[in-house]
């Protein structure tokens, strides 16, 4: 027993590496190790003799396992003092140059707007995407019968079983905003509320979601010629050009009169989108007067106070200016197409520093 223990007691002492500690291990007290052979003659022997034997082979497997034990331990320090020796970082060294990310088309053109407005004196206003039917539709001279309730392809949401209360309805336009404003603010008034919007309709020019930005203006001495001036001076600064042809043409909305909607002059030759020419037409948005049913649902006094609204569709006015041809590629998320028409992070638009560059 004492050549045994000299013997292994040295040669774990002596191991390089983890692999011949697991063959000493298996030599000496694995199943068919010679400490475990010694046990099995245990039964050969007398009483007396196994009284003396038993636990002296107990102690030699414990101190041979924890010399082992002891060893393993030892050559996992010296290991990771060897790696800590080699593999060093210098903290000094210039990063890596990561591909970072792009600032989209419609965020950029949000920004873009807003800063053009907000050199006109209006303010930023937000209102819900999940809105009450009220505010979508009532209180804006659209009632329950209205045709427009139909034609722009309301999404609803739904109503617990029982529940007759009206669904509330994914927003179609920015317009229930101009009421939370005036509701929260009251006049005089001016504000723009970009967001997102919903109709069920989906083609070249169409997403069931898009983008609009609203405008509203509320004041006691407002007519249809500020808001023309507003947004000529609007499209301007923002195609960033000296002159741009609008058509102007008479419409109907529930909540204006009178009504007008614009189209700009544009071309799709070749596949590409271009403003300023060509014998097409883009509608951008829709505006008028203020219904004074509107201002009414408002709070705001109609015999006081007279307003202008309009209602611009964001994406399209990127498409125009960046000449995207397909609107539905906006929301793909398509990474190439997101490096391409994308913008740089850095460049916040300002009418001071640029637009657009
Ligand atoms: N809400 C209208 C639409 O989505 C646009 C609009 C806004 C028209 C404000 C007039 C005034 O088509």
């Amino acid at each position: 027993m004492d050549d045994l223990r000299d013997k292994y007691i040295s040669l774990i002492s002596e191991a390089g590496d983890e692999a011949t500690l697991e063959d000493l291990r298996v030599q000496a007290v694995g199943k068919k190790g010679e400490v475990s052979l010694k046990m099995r003659e245990l039964g050969k022997m007398t009483p007396e003799e196994r009284q003396e034997a038993g636990p002296k082979l107990n102690a030699l497997k414990d101190e041979i396992n924890s010399a082992l034990a002891a060893k393993k331990a030892a050559l996992a320090d010296a290991a990771l003092d060897e790696r800590l020796k080699t593999e060093w970082l210098d903290v000094t060294l210039p990063g890596r140059p990561r591909r970072s990310g792009t600032i989209h088309p419609v965020s950029q053109v949000t920004e873009e707007v807003t800063a053009i407005f907000a050199d006109m004196g209006f303010s930023v206003a937000e209102g819900p995407q999940i809105e009450s039917d009220w505010h979508n539709f009532d209180a804006l001279n659209i009632p329950g019968h209205h045709p427009a309730r139909a034609e722009m392809d309301t999404f609803y949401m739904h109503r617990a079983e029982g529940d007759n209360r009206p669904p509330h309805v994914l927003r179609t336009h920015t317009s229930p905003v101009q009421i939370r404003s005036m509701e929260l603010q009251g006049a005089p008034l001016r504000v723009i509320c970009p967001g997102r919007v919903y109709r069920a309709d989906f083609d070249q020019t169409h997403t069931p979601m898009f983008h609009q930005v609203e405008g509203l203006a509320v004041d006691t001495d407002i007519s249809m010629a500020n808001l023309k001036w507003c947004l000529e001076e609007f499209v301007k600064a923002f195609f960033e050009v000296d002159s741009v042809e609008l058509r102007f043409r008479a419409s109907h909305f529930p909540f204006t009169e009178p009504s007008a909607e614009v189209d700009i002059r544009c071309s799709w030759e070749g596949g590409t989108l271009k403003i300023g020419e060509g014998d097409d037409w883009m509608e951008i948005l829709g505006s008028g007067m203020v219904h004074p049913k509107v201002l009414q649902a408002g709070n705001i006094d109609p015999d006081r106070w007279q307003g202008f609204a309009f209602g611009i569709g964001i994406d399209r006015l990127a498409m125009l200016k960046y000449g995207i041809p397909d609107l539905r590629a906006f929301f793909d998320s398509d990474l190439r197409w997101l490096r391409h028409y994308g913008f740089s992070s850095l460049d916040v638009p300002t009418l001071h520093g640029g637009l657009s560059r």
